[in-house]
């Protein structure tokens, strides 16, 4: 049994499902000369907000209303990205918790002055919140893999759920033993 199908709330009823293909978004930008960092190629941060960008609207859509940013791990930058590159943000739903979803990124780079494919520059995973009018996490409807590519990125996300929660617990005991041992931070 998957950890979303073990999480059935008996107060609500259940939500439809939604495909993954309901909500996949790709945001494209055109980097310029105020993109750039001290060495002339663009800030990671640039990044790093388009990825953000791209993967909130996908959870907005996802999940019908509001979603917050709760994490962002893995942020990985393969290749520099140069002023006048068109940047393409992909984004998806990886997988559906209670009220959290996992958002799969992919940063492509069509290079200005190259007429080869674009280049994949970068990519990450975020971890939105649903939430209510009062800031609350509510529920969001269960994603619905509809490829290979999908189901296995839902299997992906979900070991990167249980590392992230094992990782979380294990800071949190070693933080309360050294609490019970008298050590001050
Ligand atoms: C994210 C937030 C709504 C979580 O609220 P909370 O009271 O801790 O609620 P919960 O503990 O029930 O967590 C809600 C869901 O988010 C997940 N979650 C919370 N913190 C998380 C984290 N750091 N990483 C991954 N998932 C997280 C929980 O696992 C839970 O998922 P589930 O329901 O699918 O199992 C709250 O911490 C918040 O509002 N943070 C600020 C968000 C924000 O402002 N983002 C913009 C960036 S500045």
């Amino acid at each position: 049994m998957t950890e979303q199908a073990s999480v059935a709330d008996p107060e609500t009823p259940d939500i439809p499902g939604k495909p993954t293909s309901a909500s996949r978004t790709t945001l494209s930008h055109i980097m310029t000369h105020n993109d750039t960092n001290l060495l002339g190629t663009v800030h990671g941060g640039v990044i790093m907000k388009l990825v953000d960008d791209a993967a909130g609207a996908v959870a907005g859509r996802h999940s019908g209303g509001p979603a917050v940013t709760a994490s962002m791990d893995e942020m990985a930058f393969l290749e520099p990205v140069r002023v006048g590159d068109l940047v393409h943000v992909k984004a998806q739903v990886n997988w559906t918790g209670r009220t959290s979803m996992e958002v799969g990124v992919r940063v492509l780079a069509e290079r200005w002055n190259e007429s080869a494919p674009a280049t994949q520059v970068g990519s990450a995973y975020l971890v939105f919140a649903a939430v209510d009018a009062d800031g609350k996490p509510r529920r969001v409807p269960p994603v619905l893999p509809e490829t290979e590519r999908d189901k296995r990125r839902c299997q992906e996300a979900q070991i990167r759920r249980t590392h992230r929660l094992a990782r979380r617990r294990a800071i949190m005991e070693l933080r309360e033993r050294r609490a019970a041992e008298g050590f001050e931070d």
